[in-house]
């Protein structure tokens, strides 16, 4: 009876449900026991269904995102308004997917945080991701941006360095603020990014209470072939609302996926989150009257010169049905644009956009874009195609198969051509360099929103950045001193006298290794006394 009781462990008896099945669609007689030489063992290799079994189960992840592993995602729509302001969103772009009022374009969106690991917990200090994907009648349009509306550096070539001293030390495995700000303080154009990541908007309370923006400034494009450069940015109808340390810290004792469960439970009790688009719009050019550039995406806009437009909204009404396969493979990317939209010459942009399909080939796999989360709603007619995995069905193939190459007088599918609509056609004349840009201004946006912060979001940001920076080497110390001062000297000071302040305090309580020491401890990093 025992024998029996164990066999048919799965077997409840209770509903009617259909049968399980092998990977090759044989009915699976046994799910419970291998196929051994007597009841004890040993087992034999032919056992291919546990075979089968197991070796899947041995490749069931894939590698996690080198960046915004953690994270969450759902479903909705985005709506439009059919304007910009109070302009006909004709005047500025030819992408369908903004033309006529109340049209609807169904999309996913993957909210995320950046540094931390896939089960990291979610209140960290960090940007939150905001990617988002359009099945737009004229393909897919991808918008892949952060929370906050700027950036801690301006040139791609950076990315990879900054990346490193964020994510945890590669010896102890452990996160480790001398390692951040031994990076930011050699990165000046960071200042402005780190005052608002150390202030309580470095940790939204949820996904639901967070912006989005697109960061980097793209182009829209008229049916003239006039382009002028745009910023995205999405405005939550539920307000904003950041958290503090110590709010953070008490949500992370109890609960490490505070987001993403936050985000699950409002849309399965049909209380949907919603986003307002807004864009700010700027002729393309130097702006020699600004006093930076445009294209750096450490700064931001001013409002009162570039007003918010608003273009539409997006809800989110149904979550994901498997989160591996509709979040986890999801796959966005910068260069993932529709007709009507363009890259600006944004330094970033253009260095991100390389990066996102390459890691897409390597994590998901060269067909990353047939699987059904990434594969647009309209028809998608290539030669690109077999590499593994080529899910095609050969009925897809065309009308004549044998033609998988273009030109063809024979047949296969031809090019659109680019002559109508008029394509937009920015031309250049300067010499190819590597340089930094000019007009860097790494502080004064830095000063302006620090003197913008609320009392309390200035005591949290002089607070916790004092807390990082007294485990770090004085020589950083002193440098982040500078960069805050420059910013504002209220600002410069405060910090110096927090730091100061909490390490007679560590000292005291002998926690933290002696600077004079020159020694270093596990979890603080071995960068030299
Ligand atoms: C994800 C590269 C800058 C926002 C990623 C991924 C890579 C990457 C390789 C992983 C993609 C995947 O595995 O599917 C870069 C490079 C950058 C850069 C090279 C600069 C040169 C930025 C900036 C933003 C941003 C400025 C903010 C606007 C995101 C977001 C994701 C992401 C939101 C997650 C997308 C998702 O949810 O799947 N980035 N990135 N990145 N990046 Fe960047």
């Amino acid at each position: 009876m025992e024998e029996n009781k164990e066999k048919n462990a799965s077997d409840g008896n209770d509903v009617e449900r259909e049968t399980l099945t092998t990977r090759q669609g044989r009915p699976m007689t046994d799910n419970q026991n291998i196929r051994t030489i007597g009841n004890r063992g040993s087992a034999t290799l032919e056992n291919y269904d546990f075979i089968e079994k197991i070796s899947h189960f041995d490749r069931e992840e894939v590698p996690e995102r080198v960046v915004h592993a953690r994270g969450s995602g759902a479903f909705g729509y985005f709506e439009t308004y059919g304007k910009a302001g109070d302009e006909p969103v004709e005047k500025y772009t030819r992408a369908k997917v903004f033309s006529g009022a109340g049209k609807r374009t169904p999309l996913m969106v993957r909210f995320s945080t950046v540094a931390g690991a896939k089960d990291s917990p979610e209140t960290e200090r960090d940007p939150r991701g905001f990617a988002i994907k359009m099945y737009t009648e004229d393909g897919n349009w991808d918008l892949v941006g952060n929370n906050l509306k700027i950036f801690f550096i301006r040139d791609a070539m950076k990315f990879p360095d900054m990346i490193h001293a964020f994510k945890a030390d590669p010896a102890s495995n452990v996160p480790n603020p001398r390692r951040m700000f031994d990076f930011v303080s050699r990165s000046p154009e960071a200042t402005h990014m780190i005052t608002f990541v150390f202030s309580p908007w470095g940790i939204p309370a949820t996904y639901r209470h967070m912006q989005g923006s697109g960061v980097n400034t793209y182009k829209w494009v008229n049916d003239k072939g006039e382009a002028v450069l745009v910023k995205y940015h999405w405005e939550p109808k539920s307000g904003i609302r950041n958290l503090t340390q110590e709010e953070a810290n008490a949500i992370q004792a109890k609960n490490v996926g505070h987001a993403t469960q936050d985000l699950y439970e409002s849309i399965e009790r049909g209380d949907y989150p919603e986003w307002e688009l807004f864009v700010q719009i700027m002729e393309d050019g130097y702006h020699p009257e600004l006093d930076f550039d445009p294209l750096d995406d450490t700064k931001l806009w001013p409002e009162d010169k570039f007003p918010w437009l608003p273009v539409g909204r997006m809800v989110l009404d149904r979550n994901p049905v498997d989160f591996h396969a509709e979040i986890e493979q999801a796959a966005f990317g910068t260069g993932v644009l529709v007709d009507g939209m363009d890259f600006s010459d944004d330094k970033m942009l253009q260095g991100r956009t390389f990066s996102y399909s390459d890691t897409q080939r390597y994590r998901i796999g060269a067909n990353y874009l047939k699987l059904p989360v990434n594969a647009p709603k309209v028809p998608v007619r290539t030669n690109q195609h077999r590499g593994q995995m080529d899910i095609r069905d050969p009925k897809e193939s065309g009308d004549n198969p044998h033609i998988d190459y273009e030109p063809s007088m024979t047949g296969g599918y031809r090019e659109a051509g680019n002559e109508d609509p008029p394509q937009h056609r920015p031309t250049y004349n300067a010499a190819a360099m590597r340089e930094p840009i000019d007009r860097p201004n790494n502080y004064g946006q830095a000063g302006e929103t620090y003197r913008e912060f609320e009392d309390w979001e200035r005591d949290e940001l002089i607070n916790n950045l004092s807390g990082a920076l007294a485990v770090c080497d004085k020589r950083i110390q002193d440098a982040m001193i500078e960069h805050f001062t420059q910013a504002d000297e209220d600002y410069g000071r405060r910090v110096k006298e927090d730091i100061e302040k909490k390490m007679k305090e560590m000292k005291k309580e002998n926690k933290v290794p002696g600077r004079e020491s020159g020694k270093s401890k596990y979890g603080q990093g071995s960068i030299a006394e």
